[in-house]
């Protein structure tokens, strides 16, 4: 088995540098998968909140186009929690879909485009304030994070990001994809890999900038279902891959060639999970980054 941990040292699954706050070692017996989804949460956002420094100083000074706040929650994670939100807060006036209420008044906010405001800091004041003489009431109590979350669920709710107006070609996109593999992981109308997410609808549930950090850095903001799982037998070796399934004494994971191996965890020396992604950043030219994401945003499923 040596030799297998070897090409998996030597290749673009291998470790990479890792900061070692990233870093999560889960004792065998830990189950602490939820627990250990909300501080990476927690630190991707901190994380964030620190690279945007600005964030926290003008959140109040919407308006001044130079300082307009950015949206610190925009991962993968975050859209789930404000879809839920969503369903529990909003749908009684704007419809399960978004696309509006049948009884109620509330408006379609599917269109991509919002009388009451124009940008993403304006959405936020738009649930945070409510509008005046209508039904719709702000949640004023809620927190920077709950809003933040809910305006990036109603980004992904639009259809209207205009791919031809990207600095990337669709078809040439397509083909770096191909030349590249991303399909040896990554679905696509039903083909590739399962080594990642199925990118079928990447382009409606990701923006072009997050689609551009997703392929830079690929480590920013990895759900738990994606984090690498590293197993070292007593032996010494080791064995990298997703983790498919865990009960009290065996562990399953996915290797580099979609395998699926299953280890008596009493046999093991250790069990590391890092909160990393297995996909590898690949080096781009700037021209095949723009058209990788102008190919990305262009998938939304066949009914686009
Ligand atoms: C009691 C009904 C009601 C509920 C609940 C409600 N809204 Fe509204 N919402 C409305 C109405 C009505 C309008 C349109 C007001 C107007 O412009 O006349 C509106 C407008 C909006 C707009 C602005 C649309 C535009 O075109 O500018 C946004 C954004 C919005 N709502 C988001 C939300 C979110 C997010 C929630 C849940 C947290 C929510 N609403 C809950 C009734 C509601
Ligand atoms: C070795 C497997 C692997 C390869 C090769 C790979 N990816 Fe990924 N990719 C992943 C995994 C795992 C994730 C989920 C974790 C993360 O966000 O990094 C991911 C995430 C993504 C996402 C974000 C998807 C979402 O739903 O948030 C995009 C976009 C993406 N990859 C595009 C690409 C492109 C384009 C290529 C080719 C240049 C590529 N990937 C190559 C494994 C891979």
């Amino acid at each position: 088995m040596t030799g297998q941990s070897a090409s998996l040292a030597s290749s673009p699954l291998g470790p990479s540098p890792q900061a070692p706050d990233r870093r999560h070692g889960v004792g065998l017996t830990s189950r602490g998968g939820v627990a250990a989804g909300r501080s990476l949460t927690a630190i991707g956002a901190v994380a964030r909140v620190v690279r945007r420094g600005v964030l926290l100083l003008v959140t109040g000074a919407v308006g001044v186009a130079a300082e307009e706040p950015e949206n610190p929650y925009t991962s993968g994670i975050d859209v789930r929690m404000g879809l839920r939100q969503f369903q529990s807060k909003c749908t009684s006036c704007h419809g399960v879909d978004g696309t509006g209420g049948e009884e109620a008044d509330g408006p379609d906010l599917t269109t991509g485009r919002f009388q009451h405001a124009s940008t993403e800091a304006g959405l936020y004041e738009v649930i945070r304030d409510g509008i005046e003489g209508t039904s719709m009431r702000g949640l004023r109590r809620a927190g920077d994070q709950e809003i933040w979350q809910l305006v990036t669920y109603l980004r992904t709710l639009s259809r209207d990001v205009d791919v031809a107006s990207l600095p990337g070609s669709v078809e040439a996109g397509r083909a770096v994809f191909e030349r590249l593999d991303c399909g040896r992981c990554h679905m696509v109308e039903g083909r590739g890999g399962r080594r990642g997410p199925d990118l079928s609808r990447v382009g409606g549930r990701r923006g072009p900038d997050e689609l551009a950090e997703d392929l830079t850095e690929p480590n920013a903001e990895v759900a738990p279902r994606w984090w690498t799982v590293r197993v070292t037998r007593a032996d010494g070796t080791v064995v990298e891959g997703l983790r498919m399934g865990e009960d009290t004494f065996n562990l399953r994971i996915m290797d580099d060639e979609e395998r699926l191996r299953s280890f008596a965890k009493a046999s093991l020396r250790s069990v590391e999970r890092e909160q990393k992604s297995t996909m590898p950043a690949e080096p781009l030219s700037d021209a095949e980054h723009d058209d990788l994401v102008a190919y990305l945003a262009s998938l939304r499923g066949s009914d686009s």
